[in-house]
């Protein structure tokens, strides 16, 4: 895994295993804040003083950090509730060593500090204070989804790219998630490609552009049908 500089200032990893960066090199946080928390609804969700967030693939929690720092914004004193679904125990190690600019980010480092035992098979990190709880599932999420009982305002969907990450850009997965958003939920996810816009609508959502950020093409925004 090697540390990269991108384009914003903020640092990501390339990942041998993959063959790819934890996100674009045009922008680590700009990718974070553009792609998937402001094609929510999440400043209304903050007004109304409740959001809750589902991150699969947490990575280095730069979209959760992102959707904190919009929301607490919006309303210092909206309660937010964060559920991350990641499997892979080395970029969590990373993240203690980050300083991305996003106001929240101590948050994520917070959570990676309250499970220090490596060895434990205690898969879970847990973060309180008076307004955030935020609960970390180390898992393969394609078994995560199941264990997971709560529906959720937004869902950020940010595999590796459908090529090097299938199982989690089918339709079977889709449907997990669709069973996990709230009737007026959002899922935000950074592809545009067609089979994963099919998945999605034979799963129960419909979907349209997003923005299109450091590329030609758009990412994603799908609700529930
Ligand atoms: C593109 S990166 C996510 C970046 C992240 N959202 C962030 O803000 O740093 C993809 C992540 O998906 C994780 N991943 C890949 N397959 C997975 C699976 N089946 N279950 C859980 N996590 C998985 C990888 O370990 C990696 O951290």
């Amino acid at each position: 895994m090697r540390e990269i500089m991108t384009g914003d200032g903020s640092m990501t990893f390339h990942s041998e295993a993959y063959g790819e960066s934890y996100h674009s090199i045009t922008g680590a946080v700009e990718e974070a804040f553009k792609k998937f928390v402001e094609p929510t609804h999440i400043a209304g969700l903050a007004d109304l003083g409740m959001v809750s967030i589902l991150d699969v693939c947490f990575g280095l929690g730069y979209n959760t950090a992102a959707a904190l720092d919009k929301i607490l914004e919006v309303n210092p004193g909206c309660k937010v509730v964060v559920v991350g679904l990641e499997k892979d125990r080395e970029i969590l190690s990373r993240i203690p060593g980050l300083s991305p600019q996003i106001k929240n980010y101590h948050v994520i480092k917070e959570l990676v500090k309250s499970n220090k035992n490596e060895d434990s098979i205690i898969n879970n990190y847990e973060y309180t204070d008076k307004n955030v709880r935020i609960n970390l599932l180390v898992c393969d999420a394609l078994e995560g989804v199941k264990s997971i009982k709560l529906k959720f305002d937004i869902i950020f969907h940010d595999p590796f790219s459908p090529k090097k990450n299938p199982e989690l850009w089918t339709e079977d997965f889709f449907r997990q998630l669709r069973k996990l958003i709230k009737p007026d939920g959002i899922l935000t996810t950074y592809s545009c490609a067609g089979m994963v816009r099919r998945n999605l609508k034979a799963a129960g959502f419909e979907v349209k552009d997003g923005p299109c950020v450091g590329r030609r093409s758009p990412s994603t925004v799908a609700v529930p049908v």
